[in-house]
């Protein structure tokens, strides 16, 4: 799902057009939580060398396949951020797509990206955490009332603590999940904490749930330019 191949190219979105903007021709991407590569293959041109960095071997090997594939020079650091970040060299612009949510410890996470940034660093997520979309999911199968955040919103207001005045930009798009789609059933039975024999009420449940666009947030900024 996490493939580049799986994201149709979006050459105007705000988060590329933010990241295409700071890099010059031929310049260098450090795309921290890659997966698959899309925000960083989706600057080449004017990008000119590409860093990967994902605890995931398997999506780093489809980062690199894609990478090579564009003509594009590419390294691959397997491995969670931040605790990698030493293993990684600065790039002209660091982008940094729909991974903040998973980030228990955000301030050096958010830290480490400045530091490794020349001109830009580029976050792309959606406004409130994705698992939000399935809290119907967990009243339905559990009685649970799950957290309608964290948002977009309190991540901006944490680079705020850190003294960092992003540029903000809001977006919204068609949903890319087809919701009838095997492997997205499985991952969201799975999520719900329920066993295979199941599947079958999740998919009906999914199915079920409104076809919402996805309202998406791009935040960037320009840190002191590291030696
Ligand atoms: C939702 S996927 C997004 C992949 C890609 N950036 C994109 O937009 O298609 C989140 C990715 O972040 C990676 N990830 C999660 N926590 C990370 C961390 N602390 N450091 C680096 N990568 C992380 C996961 O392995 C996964 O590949």
């Amino acid at each position: 799902m996490f493939r580049a191949g799986a994201r149709p190219p979006e050459p105007d979105s705000p988060p590329r057009a933010a990241a295409a903007e700071a890099l010059p021709p031929g310049g260098s991407v450090l795309d921290v939580g890659c997966g698959g590569g899309a925000a960083a293959l989706a600057l080449v041109p004017p990008a000119g060398e590409l860093t990967g960095v994902d605890p995931s071997a398997e999506l780093l090997e489809a980062f690199a396949a894609d990478a090579a594939a564009a003509g594009v020079a590419h390294s691959e650091v397997c491995g969670s951020w931040p605790a990698v970040a030493g293993q990684v060299p600065p790039a002209d612009v660091v982008v940094c797509a729909h991974v903040a949510y998973n980030v228990a410890d955000i301030e050096p996470f958010l830290v480490a990206l400045g530091d490794h940034a020349r001109r830009r660093v580029v976050l792309e997520l959606t406004t409130r955490h994705p698992l939000c979309a399935t809290a119907p999911l967990w009243r339905r199968f559990w009685g649970i009332e799950r957290p309608s955040g964290p948002t977009a919103d309190d991540l901006i207001a944490v680079l705020g603590e850190l003294g960092v005045d992003a540029e903000v930009a809001r977006g919204s798009r068609p949903s890319r999940r087809d919701r009838t789609d095997p492997a997205q059933v499985a991952m969201v039975r799975r999520q719900l904490c329920l066993p295979a024999e199941r599947e079958p009420e999740v998919a009906v449940a999914l199915a079920g749930l409104p076809d919402q666009p996805v309202e998406t947030v791009a935040a960037w900024w320009d840190p002191a330019r590291p030696d």
